[in-house]
C-alpha cells in the first residue's frame, strides 16, 4: 500500500513539471462523514480533455504519444479501492485540479505516511513555486502559505535548513493540534 503522502508527492510533482506558480494542497478528514478528500490544484499548463482521458487510463493509449506514466492511475486506483472516487478537471493554459476521495475508515485506505516531511521537501526544494496547504478535520483547520513565509524571510532562502526545520515542526504541531494526518 502506497502511503498517501507519496501519492501527494507524485501529483504535486506533476504540477511543478507543468510549471505551476501556485499549488493548493487541501486535505479534508471528516470522521463524522467517514470521508477523506485530497485536492491538488495548480495554475500550470493544463491538459485538454482528450489528454485527461488518456492520462486516467494509460493502458488504452498508444505508447508512441507519450511515455506511460503511473502517478495518476495509481492514485485513482487507491481512491477507488476505498469506496471513493477520483476526478481531474483541467483546462489548457489555466491549470488542473485533481480530487481524490476515500472512505476514511476503509480497511484498504493507506496511512498518510510522513506528510510533514514530504510537504517540507516540496516547499523547500521548489522555491519559485508558492504552496498553500490547508488541512481540515472535525477539530479544526491548519494552514500554511509559503508565500507569506518567503516574505518574512526576505533574503534568507526557504531551503535554509533552519527554515526547513521550522516548517516541518510547524506542520507536525499544526496537525497534532487538529488531530489530523495521523494513524
Ligand atoms: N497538473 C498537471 N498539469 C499538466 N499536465 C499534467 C498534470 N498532471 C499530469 N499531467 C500530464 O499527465 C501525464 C501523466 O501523469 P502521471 O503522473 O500519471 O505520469 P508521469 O508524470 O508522466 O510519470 P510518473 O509515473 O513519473 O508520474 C504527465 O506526463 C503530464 O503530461
Ligand atoms: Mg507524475
Amino acid at each position: 500500500m502506497r502511503e498517501l503522502s507519496l501519492h501527494i508527492l507524485d501529483i504535486v510533482e506533476n504540477s511543478i513539471n507543468a510549471r505551476a506558480k501556485l499549488i493548493y494542497i487541501k486535505v479534508y478528514e471528516r470522521k463524522k462523514q467517514d470521508e477523506l478528500i485530497i485536492y491538488i490544484e495548480d495554475n500550470g499548463c493544463g491538459m485538454d480533455s482528450d489528454f485527461v482521458q488518456k492520462v486516467l487510463d494509460p493502458f488504452v493509449t498508444t505508447r508512441t504519444t507519450r511515455k506511460v506514466g503511473l502517478g495518476i492511475p495509481l492514485f485513482k486506483a487507491a481512491a477507488e479501492r476505498c469506496e471513493g472516487n477520483f476526478n481531474i478537471e483541467s483546462e489548457l493554459g489555466k491549470g488542473t485540479r485533481v480530487t481524490a476521495k476515500f472512505r476514511l475508515s476503509h480497511i484498504d485506505r493507506a496511512p498518510f505516511g510522513d506528510l510533514p516531511g514530504t510537504l517540507t521537501v516540496l516547499f523547500t526544494a521548489n522555491p519559485k513555486t508558492d504552496f498553500k496547504y490547508k488541512h481540515t478535520t472535525d477539530d479544526g483547520t491548519y494552514e500554511i502559505n509559503t508565500k507569506e513565509i518567503k516574505m518574512v524571510l526576505e533574503d534568507v532562502k526557504i531551503s535554509n535548513p533552519l527554515v526547513a526545520d521550522w516548517i516541518k515542526n510547524n506542520i507536525v504541531e499544526g496537525l497534532i493540534s487538529i488531530n489530523g494526518g495521523g494513524e
